[in-house]
């Protein structure tokens, strides 16, 4: 019989204490809670390094040299692993990208065993994609001291760099947080995307964040405190200085009683020309991706003269280098 692993949602505490060591050093990013305002911003400020003008060619360094970063993607991605593996080989890293759908873990293996396998070959960063919650956080309460453990997208917990790439997009558009209006808007309820954001913005000290869905896609007021629920568009998306669109995470939704159908959904809640007109005036669109285009966001919109969606792909990939290089620096000692 295989093992059955159970792996714990994380407390909406986060994992402070897991994530830096005793000196207060980040060695494994698996949440954006409980990192400081200067911890995320010297970050965005390393990130900044890594970038180059557009036509240029892209920043490299060997501050990963004689290092080697796994890829372990459980879930599908374009985005989050093309970037961490640019990042690891732009800072000299090996890199494995394991084809997990012929590795041994279609045997039965465990996760943590298939973790000690690649941990004896001496692996030393492993970035982390999976459907069921809490697996990050396993993984890095098992793994050696030498060893650092990044979260590429959790369940619907967190994607904490997503949220530091789209804090950086921001911070590059509209740099004073606190008189800043943040609308997210989409299926709130089932997206890591919006909670890592969310949280990322409120460390920052946002002015306001509003959170738009239909009642079937909001999140729990608890669990976004600082956050004001909406469920209609022209009242969230009125003023907004930052509009962010989400798609409806239909993997992860049961039961899809009460979601809109594509026409309903674009007619209440897709973000379009129109519906811009509400926002403010110098006002920056926003998708993390893949986007469904005359869905949540209306085509020609994405492709708009406000539209910031490839300059946050560019700096997935100058985020995902300032993490795996100051993970590299706490590993060093
Ligand atoms: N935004 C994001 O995580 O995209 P991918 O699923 O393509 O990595």
């Amino acid at each position: 019989m295989p093992v059955t692993e159970l792996f714990e949602r994380p407390s909406p505490d986060g994992e402070p204490d897991l994530q830096l060591t005793t000196g207060g050093r980040l060695r494994h990013l698996l949440t954006l809670r409980g990192l400081s305002r200067m911890q995320l911003t010297e970050l965005l400020d390393r990130a900044e390094t890594y970038l180059s003008p557009y036509g240029q060619q892209p920043v490299r360094t060997d501050a990963l040299k004689g290092r080697t970063v796994a890829n372990l993607f459980f879930e599908p991605s374009t985005r989050t692993r093309a970037s961490f593996d640019l990042a690891a080989k732009r800072l000299g890293a090996d890199v494995l990208n394991l084809d997990v759908n012929t590795s041994s873990r279609k045997k039965g293996e465990s996760i943590l065993d298939m973790m000690y396998t690649l941990q004896a070959m001496q692996i030393d960063v492993f970035v982390i994609r999976d459907a069921s919650a809490g697996v990050p956080a396993y993984i890095a309460r098992h793994v050696d001291g030498y060893v650092s453990i990044l979260n590429a997208g959790e369940s619907d917990v967190s994607h904490p760099t997503q949220g530091l790439l789209d804090l950086l997009t921001i911070r590059q558009h509209k740099p004073d947080f606190h008189n800043l209006t943040v609308a997210i808007v989409g299926d709130i309820a089932h997206s890591r995307v919006a909670r890592s954001a969310a949280q990322g913005l409120t460390t920052m000290g946002v002015g306001e964040l509003r959170l738009i869905s239909p009642r079937a896609l909001a999140p729990e007021p608890s669990e976004m405190p600082s956050a004001r629920i909406l469920h209609r568009l022209d009242e969230g998306i009125r003023g907004a200085d930052v509009v962010m669109a989400l798609r409806i995470q239909r993997e992860r939704i049961g039961n899809l009683d009460g979601i809109p159908g594509i026409d309903e959904y674009f007619a209440n809640y897709g973000i379009s020309h129109e519906r811009m007109k509400l926002a403010a005036p110098d006002a920056i669109v926003m998708h993390p991706g893949p986007m469904n285009r005359g869905i949540e966001i209306e085509s020609s919109l994405a492709d708009s003269r406000r539209s910031v969606i490839t300059k946050q792909v560019t700096n997935g990939v100058a985020i995902r280098m300032a993490i795996l290089s100051t993970v590299a620096e706490t590993l060093d000692g």
